[in-house]
């Protein structure tokens, strides 16, 4: 018989990975609602808790902590088990992140569409449950790190950096932004003003990207692909390179969300400056997650969930180059305040966040279960085509609604008056808000058939397994 210490803790596991499904399709839901709203308004229904104004942030909460905080909760204590050959620091610990974390999730969606925010993108949930957040951070940091403690094998893998750091700086990101004097218990006010104020949030807000949804995305890559493959990483040293070119530069990208504001010009111009830069180790990682796969190509061929973790690497190359495109001056000042801002968004979130998330649990899961694969691949291929069509609508008919409205709102007549009206440039995009929509309900739809497939996988089962702890060989033990 298995004693406790001697198994790996699958238990906290196989919570966020079911959570990360139920998650993905409440938070898409909500995405897909307020979609309908741009086209159909009459759906806020005259209530304000319907309102898009409350909804949108829900989404957004929903989707990046809910949905994709599950995954990465699910992924990181899973590898970090593996790779460490060792049990979690602790089991009630373990827990309490658990617990904790869907209690912050609960109380977003309660206070959300009851209109109560900061105000603040990303960070608009109030005080007391920014100080909640920041203790099961803090619990979530102490599991990671005392697991790798005491770890078996000296060498720590590459994925755990990529988790470490986006551990800790979100840990960072959130207590900086989130200081403020509380006036009662729903609302504050930030210590920053001004400008000052518009920096704080949008270093804060573009780390989010940085090491929110791409740091612990990219160590599920370093995992997932090279186990979906069977092959080693492609260059581990271009790995190292990888993370600590992304460490440095993320940081100091930031600026590029207030092109053109009261913040000072130079702040601006570096902001570009780096995000330009950022470039190159962005696309060294993608393309060290691509070629992990040369030599054994003809794998994508029959294996969707390859499919998913290789295509999202694609999304991250493509957004990858968009937003450092996006962030010279004079490409904001087309593409900022449009659609073309949304469609970026989705190609990252939909494209990169979701397909890398989506593949790792499809790998994950039936290994938890103690099954050998999920109960239908078949449904599998079709949540990949599903998802994919579904991405390329919604940010196509972004991307033309964003270059439209950007065009149309600068264009003017030859005694300078503007060609367009404002109401003019919202009729002409209304076609792609369906687009828009379509894209959407497609998105949904491949997460419910995630969703029966993960069903008729447990059904399937006999129940979650307990595995041994491996030793590590003696190899990896000299290392
Ligand atoms: C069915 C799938 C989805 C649909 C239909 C959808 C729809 C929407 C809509 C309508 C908006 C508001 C756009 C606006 O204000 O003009 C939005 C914003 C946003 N969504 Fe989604 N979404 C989906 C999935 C996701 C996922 C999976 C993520 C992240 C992992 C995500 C992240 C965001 C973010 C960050 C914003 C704010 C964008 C900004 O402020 O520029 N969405 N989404
Ligand atoms: C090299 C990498 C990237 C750079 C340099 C970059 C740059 C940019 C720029 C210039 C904007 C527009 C700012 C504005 O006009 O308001 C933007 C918006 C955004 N990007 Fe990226 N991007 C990158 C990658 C990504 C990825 C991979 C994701 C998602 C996973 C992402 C998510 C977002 C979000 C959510 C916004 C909207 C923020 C808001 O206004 O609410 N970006 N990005």
């Amino acid at each position: 018989m298995q004693t406790a210490t001697s198994t790996y803790n699958d238990k906290v596991v196989l919570q966020f990975s079911v959570m990360t499904v139920v998650w993905g399709i409440v938070g898409m839901l909500v995405g897909l609602f307020i979609a309908a709203q741009m086209y159909w308004p009459a759906l806020n229904f005259d209530l304000p808790w319907l309102s898009f104004g409350r909804l949108r942030p829900l989404h957004t909460n929903a989707v990046i902590f809910a949905f994709g905080g599950s995954a990465l909760f699910a992924t990181s204590l899973y590898v970090v088990q593996r790779t460490s050959h060792v049990r979690l620091l602790s089991d009630k610990l373990a827990a309490f992140v658990f617990w904790g974390w869907q209690l912050v999730i609960v109380l977003a969606a309660v206070t959300l569409p009851l209109g109560l925010t900061q105000g603040k993108e990303y960070a608009e949930l109030i005080w007391p449950i920014d100080i909640l957040i920041a203790v099961v951070w803090v619990a979530y940091a102490v599991l990671f790190f005392g697991t790798i403690g005491k770890r078996k094998v000296k060498h720590i893998y590459v994925a755990n950096w990529f988790y470490g750091a986006f551990i800790i700086a979100v840990a960072l990101l959130h207590i900086v932004n989130s200081l403020a004097i509380p006036v009662t218990l729903t609302s504050s006010f930030p210590i920053y003003s001004g400008a000052v104020d518009a920096m704080v949030q949008w270093w804060y807000g573009h780390n989010a990207v940085g090491f929110f949804l791409t740091a612990g995305f990219l160590g599920m890559m370093y995992y997932f692909i090279p186990k979906q493959t069977g092959r080693p990483v492609y260059s581990y040293r271009l790995s190292i390179v990888h993370f600590w070119a992304l460490i440095a530069i993320y940081m100091w990208a930031g600026p590029h969300h207030l092109q053109y504001t009261a913040l000072p010009d130079w702040a601006q111009s570096l902001g570009m400056v780096f995000s330009l830069i950022l470039l190159a180790p962005s696309w060294g990682g993608m393309i060290n997650g691509m070629m992990t796969l040369s030599g054994a190509w003809h794998k994508l061929r029959t294996d969707p969930i390859l499919k998913f973790l290789i295509v999202s690497l694609s999304f991250y190359g493509m957004s990858t180059f968009e937003g450092p495109m996006m962030s010279i001056k004079t490409v904001n000042s087309l593409s900022h305040y449009t659609d073309w801002t949304i469609g970026h968004v989705h190609s990252g979130a939909l494209g990169w966040v979701a397909m890398i998330s989506i593949g790792s649990i499809y790998a994950l899961l039936p290994r938890l279960l103690g099954q050998k694969e999920m109960w239908s691949v078949k449904l599998i291929d079709a949540h990949f085509w599903t998802h994919t069509i579904g991405v390329v609508f919604y940010i196509a008919s972004m991307w033309i609604a964003g270059v439209m409205q950007g065009l149309m709102w600068r264009a003017t007549n030859s005694d300078g008056t503007l060609t367009y009206s404002f109401v003019e440039s919202l009729a002409a995009t209304y076609p792609y808000y369906l687009g828009r929509f379509a894209g959407g309900a497609l998105v949904v739809v491949g997460m419910l058939i995630m969703a029966v497939n993960v069903i008729r996988t447990w059904q399937a089962a006999k129940g979650p397994v307990a595995y041994p702890v491996i030793a590590p060989d003696a190899a990896e033990a000299r290392a």
